[in-house]
């Protein structure tokens, strides 16, 4: 039986393998394996791709995004105990950067895009919303004029860590459209590195420059240390890595766009419920409803069709966090939690046209019991 695997690393990389040896060559010759020409050419390379001024470079995502609402809190603009809004259907990263700096949750609802609610954000009147973070969740881009206006009143951080290159209806890439974004170069994502790396992007100098900082031990000279910062610098080897791949990202977004539009327009199963294709999606995941999730994954399975779940339990029931710890004002976990329970994602990564055709056609012949 044909298998349709759903992520195989090696085989995402493999048309840059080229590319990325003699990168990885360049810098073990270079003897500078920690900051340098490396990093700072890929922070330049990677805020002209998002369009923002500037582009610190992390260990990994959750670090980005910890470091900015630490920043804000430096900043004097987020204090202890301040309410930051996030959708309730999001990776558990949003939620640990929030309360790992002594912020408040409120879990927002998520619209039929699988995205934080923000019509259901902007009733939400029980507690004073001081921060906001849109996730651009599975690559579809989080963003409209509600979101627009709320940026007059309160911060708003993107998670961007599974939206690269994804655009709003003007055209802006996320990773822009807030004060500040933090992104994920984690080996999955469409823009993966070989190991863990990270960014924030902003237009923001105060918080660009107090992110790098505290990336680097809270100094901002060598031994002069300004906050109680941390180890959490980009690595030049995946600096290089992931210039290789930012200039071939687009071409990756693209590929992936062609096999969700097989997968939107040859999946004709009414008990299949579709994400809808708006082509500003970098489609990091094709997400479908369906009814009996594990009756369907068994069929898929069957088939030889690899399938994942994201995410199988919302960050509010996960047993790091109990009631007490998110200030749920608007939303009904219920209703997230059926959604973590009728979801599952289709192979997209390295799927080829062909394979989407064949997916789609065993996906028609699939009968709910
Ligand atoms: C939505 C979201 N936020 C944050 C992160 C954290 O990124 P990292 O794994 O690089 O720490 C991830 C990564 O998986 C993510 O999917």
């Amino acid at each position: 039986m044909k298998k349709y695997v759903f992520l195989d690393l090696s085989r995402l990389n493999a048309p840059y393998l080229d590319e990325m040896k003699a990168a990885a060559c360049r810098v073990i010759d270079s003897g500078r394996y920690i900051g340098g020409k490396e990093v700072e050419d890929f922070e330049n390379e990677l805020a002209a791709y998002v369009g923002t001024r500037y582009a610190v470079g992390v260990s990994n995502g959750l670090d980005a995004l910890r470091l900015i609402f630490r920043a804000y809190k430096i900043l004097g603009r987020l204090h202890e105990g301040d309410y930051v809004a996030l959708p309730a259907n999001t990776y558990i990263a949003s939620a640990l950067a929030v309360t790992d700096n002594g912020l408040n949750i409120v879990a927002i609802r998520n619209d039929e895009n699988y995205n934080l609610d923000s019509k259901r954000l902007s009733e939400c009147k029980d507690v004073d919303i001081k921060a906001v973070m849109p996730v651009h969740l599975y690559g579809r881009t989080c963003w409209d004029s509600i979101l627009q206006q709320t940026k007059d009143n309160a911060i708003i951080v993107e998670d961007n860590a599974q939206g690269i290159g994804a655009t709003t209806a003007d055209g802006r890439k996320t990773g822009s459209l807030g004060h500040a974004a933090a992104i994920s170069f984690y080996p999955t994502k469409n823009l993966g590195a070989l190991g863990d790396a990270g960014a924030v992007t902003t237009d923001d100098e105060e918080i660009a420059a107090i992110v790098r900082a505290l990336a680097n031990y809270g100094s901002d000279r060598r031994y002069h240390n300004i906050y109680q910062g941390f180890n959490c610098r980009l690595d030049p080897i995946q600096a290089a890595m992931l210039r290789v791949k930012l200039r071939h990202i687009d071409e990756e977004n693209a590929r992936r766009q062609a096999v969700a539009d097989v997968y939107c327009s040859h999946i004709e199963n009414k008990g299949i419920i579709l994400p809808a294709n708006d082509g500003r999606s970098v489609w990091h995941q094709f997400v479908v409803g369906c009814v009996d999730r594990d009756g369907f994954r068994r069929y898929l399975a069957e088939n030889g069709v690899e399938t994942d779940v994201n995410y199988p339990l919302p960050f509010f029931n996960q047993p790091c966090y109990s009631a007490t710890d998110i200030a749920v004002s608007d939303v009904d976990n219920k209703v997230t939690a059926e959604l973590c329970d009728s979801i599952v994602s289709l192979p997209i990564a390295h799927t080829t046209l062909q394979e989407a055709h064949e997916i789609s056609e065993i996906i028609n012949r699939y009968k709910a019991s």
